[in-house]
């Protein structure tokens, strides 16, 4: 999105935004006289202008099928961002992510390390439900992941959750099946992932709750290692 229309959105939402006077009017300031660090207007981003893009997207074929975006919810500052793979058909009816059996479960997977939804940032690679919920193509992924990145970048996670197997070859970009993935933490921009079994997939296979338990006690441990 350029400058003039993310400033834009801004003014649309009465969000006053201080714009240096060489770049509105194309030439150099005479004077300084105002106290503030200059801030480009490339650096500017937030949750409002954010939402609104992810809100308005037209970017794939997506948006032609979807009832709505699901951008993501909860914690704006939560030390833990949970990434699952795309919304499926409730969380598309109703734009929150992981609302069906297999948000429950993520629930109670969370309560099992004391957090609650609201402790945590919930989202997905993708923010439009695929057809039928197929996987998600390459290309959606790739003009997805723009959204992701903010998403990160102002949220500042000390851990990131690559909830299943496509958000974590996705995060991770790799091949690599799910269960090589497990059991060591990487890295997305920095931030350390560790890769746990999707919701979907535990509720199949019960006997695989106990390795889930061992992802998250693993998250635990990298958090704490990385405060030293
Ligand atoms: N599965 C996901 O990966 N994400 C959701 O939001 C729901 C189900």
């Amino acid at each position: 999105m350029d400058n003039a229309l993310r400033l834009q959105y801004l003014e649309a939402m009465g969000i006053d935004v201080w714009v240096p006077r060489a770049s509105t009017h194309g030439e150099q300031a005479a004077t300084i006289d105002h106290a503030e660090p200059e801030t480009p207007a490339s650096a500017i981003d937030s949750w409002a202008i954010l939402e609104a893009e992810v809100s308005n997207c037209t970017r794939c074929g997506l948006c032609t099928t979807r009832t709505q975006t699901v951008f993501g919810a909860g914690n704006k500052q939560a030390d833990w961002m949970l990434v699952g793979e795309a919304p499926g058909q409730h969380e598309d009816e109703q734009g929150l992510p992981f609302v069906g059996n297999a948000g429950l479960l993520l629930t109670e997977m969370l309560r099992a390390i004391s957090l609650t939804r609201e402790d945590v940032f919930i989202t997905n690679i993708l923010k439009c439900r695929p057809p039928n919920n197929r996987d998600p193509h390459a290309d959606e992924v790739e003009l997805c992941n723009n959204y992701l990145q903010r998403q990160q970048r102002l949220i500042q996670p000390k851990i990131i959750l690559a909830v299943g197997r496509i958000a974590a070859q996705t995060l991770l970009k790799t091949d690599e099946p799910l269960s090589r993935l497990r059991g060591k933490p990487h890295a997305f921009n920095n931030t350390p992932v560790v890769v746990v079994y999707h919701p979907a997939y535990l509720l199949r296979s019960l006997l695989e709750k106990r390795k889930a338990w061992q992802d998250l006690t693993l998250a635990i441990q990298t958090i704490k290692n990385n405060e030293g």
